[in-house]
């Protein structure tokens, strides 16, 4: 597609890094990029996104079934895509968004065994082939990932953490290993286990490779 700008994404498990180090990047790009950079999550801050994400994360929904699930994620992301994403885009903006089309294909389809081909297409259809120019992976093993969640909640420790819930991250682990492997071009990989210093001097890297346009 010939959008003017760039359109990168951040993946990987729960308690990689991700927000932290958009944070961070955040931080430190915006004196030199002003207004030429964009970071954003889904739902993106556009309210009809954000009242699709409410009903998702409404704790009233128990009953919610796997697939109305995923269908409500792709109802949200489609609506981030057209209200954040593409005029960003065409505004020719760096984005950098924490999470896109592969957390479905990791969560929805490997984690909760939909499977990833439907989960694909699903999406396919709501961000009509968007896809990022480059998507920054944090490699953490799940075990690393649940202890930094677990170190800051105070309500609920590791080993409170049933064997299911751990079993479910390893399938997202995989699904994500999977996806590396089939978009070889698109992804880099970063050790997320390392210092956050360290995290977020690699993927400043990786984003000035992909888009050397805004650092010249
Ligand atoms: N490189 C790091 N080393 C140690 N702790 C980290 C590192 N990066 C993030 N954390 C901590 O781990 C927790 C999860 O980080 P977060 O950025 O929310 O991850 P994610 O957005 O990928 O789920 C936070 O409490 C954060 O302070
Ligand atoms: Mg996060």
């Amino acid at each position: 597609m010939g959008h003017r700008g760039k359109f990168i994404s951040f993946e990987g498990p729960d308690g990689a890094g991700k927000t932290s180090v958009l944070t961070t990047i955040q931080e430190l790009l915006a004196p030199a990029l002003g207004e030429r950079l964009i970071v954003t999550r889904e739902p993106g801050g556009d309210p009809i996104a954000e009242q699709i994400r409410s009903v998702i994360l409404d704790r009233k929904n128990q009953a919610m079934d796997v697939r109305t699930e995923a269908l409500l994620y792709a109802a949200s992301r489609r609506q981030h895509v057209v209200s954040t994403i593409l005029p960003a885009l065409e505004n020719g903006q760096l984005v950098l968004c924490d999470r896109f089309v592969d957390s479905s294909i990791a969560y929805q389809g490997a984690g909760r065994k939909i499977g990833e081909q439907s989960i694909a297409e699903i999406n396919h259809f709501a961000t009509q082939g968007l896809l990022p120019a480059k998507t920054i992976y944090f490699d953490i093993p799940v075990s690393v990932g649940l202890k930094r969640i677990a170190q800051h909640r105070d309500t609920k420790k590791i080993d409170r953490l049933d064997v299911e819930t751990v079993d479910f991250h390893e399938r997202v682990h995989a699904g994500y290993d999977r996806l590396i492997n089939q978009n070889p071009d698109r992804y880099v990989v970063i050790d997320a286990s390392q210092e956050l210093d360290v995290v977020v001097a690699e993927a400043l890297t990786a984003i000035q490779a992909v888009a050397p346009e805004y650092f010249e």
